[in-house]
């Protein structure tokens, strides 16, 4: 594709959306039952469906489909945490594995719509089990193995997941993770699960419940390997992937199958041009949406080889990445600003000692990139030689929005234009749409195929988050500007979600694990910029009156949020304060805080609402 045919492929898009999107659908899928309508509902009254009537199974496509030509290639490179452990899974064998465990699945009686929990690390099982539970019509939940305890139950209970699917143990960057423990510790006060099934991945001893816990290798040797796949209605649900949002406790996104499953399989397809015998990687982990789309589905439903990595890009060294590019021939590499950013603050060295010329496209996505860390990526690890195509999408989104193909001429930083079919707009403050190049709120204004359905079990706050503040278009929640040429600048969040690595953190989450500590009364938690990691957490912290202020306690609030929410959630600064400042109606001036927090006191704003300045001076003070 040339950048005229995008054009004028993006203008048909949009002025016959239905033509276009059934023309995906029939292109990258098999339908057991073709549907009759594409699109019906709308975003004003919150019904949106997507090919109505039409009947998929999505292991059907992403395996059955490819036997017939593809049944050697490898679907699966797997390399390991230690670069001395690899394996290759073609797609015969994963077909094989899949429709295995997902009689092991049928027999622990796990049915169509059933919630299944998945706490795996970076290992095949993990994509054995997503593709097992699509194939019998079960919900995965996956649940990134760096969360706690803690964040594992919340999600367990909020989906009423009957099963769990771990690990003994996880490894990265050569340590161990205790998975079983943590899902042992989450299921105690699960009433509903009845079942563990662990996956051997270290061999090490763990504590076991002979009632309750099965070991996968074991179950696979009862059942065979002949399991149909569950004809699904496009609208069913398919999956269900948490995520922070500005207030209250994560959201259990639900994605539904047909729509998703095409407008994956369409944006992999463009977005990466990736050729059949090419080999992909995307460094993301399943357990975040970039690892559902663009490691599993996207891939696998257009036949591709994709590479799953178990560990981290700095173990055994800091040309981790670079040397598995070149073990494997990669030629379309997939990643994240905050690994680039680390990977850069290390040294050319790094990269110079390796070849990387197999490479022919970069990917970015998860925060937006800065132009000179933009430009190493193009230099140093593309020799110039590849484009970047800087992805701009959200785990509700399900796929890419805005990004540029393979095609667009780039601009350092910006992510362009926007996918085939979808149509975003910046509003200001009043609700207009900008012309200009201002800055303001980044809205949807047209349904497209991947869009979330709902917040599990709470469709009153899926419409509240996304749907009311500007009625009728699909409110992102990030910032973004469009410059004269009509390219997106995308930059950052405009709420209350921190992104630290990449990772996305809701500053209520945040806040309600700080307040549970006894010596604390109140929290206000906001962002500040961090070299490497994008953006840092910093924490004002309210402590009861006849608590001393100390170090000690600091380290115990570090140490009790990286327990309630995982090590991703480090506060990298906290500070005790007397008071927070507030409106008059009791709301954290947030806004207040995160001018100060950089030292940027000369900008306050507007504090003509607070209800005491004087909390200012003394929060300034200190
Ligand atoms: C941010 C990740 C700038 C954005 C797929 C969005 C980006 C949030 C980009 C969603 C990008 C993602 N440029 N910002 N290319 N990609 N973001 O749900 O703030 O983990 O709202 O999905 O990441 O994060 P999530």
């Amino acid at each position: 594709m040339n950048f005229e045919k995008y054009k004028e492929l993006y203008r048909y898009s949009i002025e016959n959306p239905e033509q276009f999107w059934a023309e995906q659908a029939n292109e990258f899928l098999h339908w057991d039952s073709p549907f009759e309508k594409v699109l019906s509902g709308s975003f004003e009254k919150q019904d949106t469906r997507w090919f109505v009537g039409g009947k998929l199974n999505a292991s059907y496509n992403c395996l059955d489909r490819h036997l017939k030509n593809k049944k050697d290639k490898p679907a699966i490179i797997w390399e390991g945490d230690d670069p001395a452990q690899s394996k290759i899974m073609t797609y015969g064998e994963l077909y094989e594995e899949v429709s295995r465990f997902a009689n092991v699945l049928k027999k622990q009686n796990i049915k169509k719509g059933d919630r299944v929990c998945i706490y795996l690390p970076m290992i095949p099982e993990i994509i054995i089990s997503m593709l097992a539970c699509a194939r019998i019509g079960a919900i995965h939940s996956v649940v990134f193995g760096g969360f706690s305890a803690d964040s594992l139950r919340t999600r367990i209970l909020d989906s009423d997941c009957q099963l769990v699917i771990t690990a003994d143990e996880g490894v990265r960057g050569g340590k161990i993770i205790p998975l079983k423990k943590n899902a042992d510790q989450a299921v105690n006060e699960c009433r509903n699960v009845k079942k563990i099934i662990v996956v051997k991945r270290t061999g090490n001893s763990i504590s076991w419940d002979d009632k309750r816990d099965v070991w996968y290798h074991d179950e696979m040797k009862k059942v065979d390997s002949n399991c149909v796949p569950e004809k699904m209605n496009s609208d069913d649900p398919f999956f269900i992937l948490y995520t922070s949002g500005s207030t209250g406790k994560p959201k259990g996104v639900l994605h539904t199958t047909g729509g998703y499953l095409v407008f994956v399989a369409t944006t992999f397809k463009y977005v990466f041009d990736c050729a059949d015998e090419d080999i992909y990687w995307c460094t993301a982990d399943l357990g975040w949406i970039t690892g559902h789309s663009y490691i599993l589905y996207g891939p696998l439903l257009n036949g591709a080889t994709t590479l799953l990595f178990e560990g981290v890009p700095s173990y055994p060294n800091f040309s981790r990445y670079w040397e598995i590019i070149d073990k494997y021939s990669v030629n379309i590499f997939y990643t994240a600003p905050t690994a680039i950013r680390a990977l850069r603050h290390e040294g050319d060295e790094w990269v110079n000692k390796t070849s990387r010329k197999s490479l022919k496209l970069l990917g970015t996505v998860g925060e937006p990139i800065n132009p000179d860390v933009w430009k190493w990526y193009y230099d140093v690890v593309g020799q110039k030689k590849c484009p970047i195509v800087d992805t701009w999408w959200q785990t509700e989104t399900g796929g890419i929005l805005i990004s540029p193909l393979p095609c667009t001429p780039l601009k350092p930083g910006s992510a362009t234009f926007p996918f085939f079919g979808i149509v975003p707009e910046i509003i200001d403050e009043q609700g207009n749409v900008i012309k200009n190049n201002e800055a303001g709120k980044l809205v949807i204004s047209k349904p497209w195929p991947g869009m979330m359905k709902t917040i599990y079990g709470d469709q009153k706050r899926f419409i509240e988050t996304y749907f009311t503040e500007v009625p009728g278009k699909y409110l992102t929640g990030d910032r973004a500007h469009r410059d004269e040429e009509n390219y997106f600048w995308i930059e950052g969040r405009n709420d209350d979600v921190i992104k630290v690595s990449g990772h996305r953190i809701g500053t209520g989450e945040l806040e309600s694990a700080l307040i549970s500590v006894p010596e604390i009364s109140e929290a206000a938690v906001v962002p500040i910029p961090n070299e490497i990691k994008g953006q840092g957490i910093f924490a004002y912290v309210v402590i009861k009156p006849n608590v001393i202020p100390s170090d000690e306690l600091k380290k115990k609030l570090n140490n009790h949020v990286r327990e309630m929410i995982g090590p991703i959630a480090t506060l990298e600064n906290i500070q005790f304060v007397k008071a927070l400042p507030k409106t008059r109606s009791g709301k954290i001036m947030r806004r207040i805080l995160r001018k100060i927090a950089v030292g940027d006191v000369e900008n306050l704003g507007d504090v003509s609402t607070l209800a005491d300045s004087a909390v200012i001076n003394d929060l300034i003070a200190q």
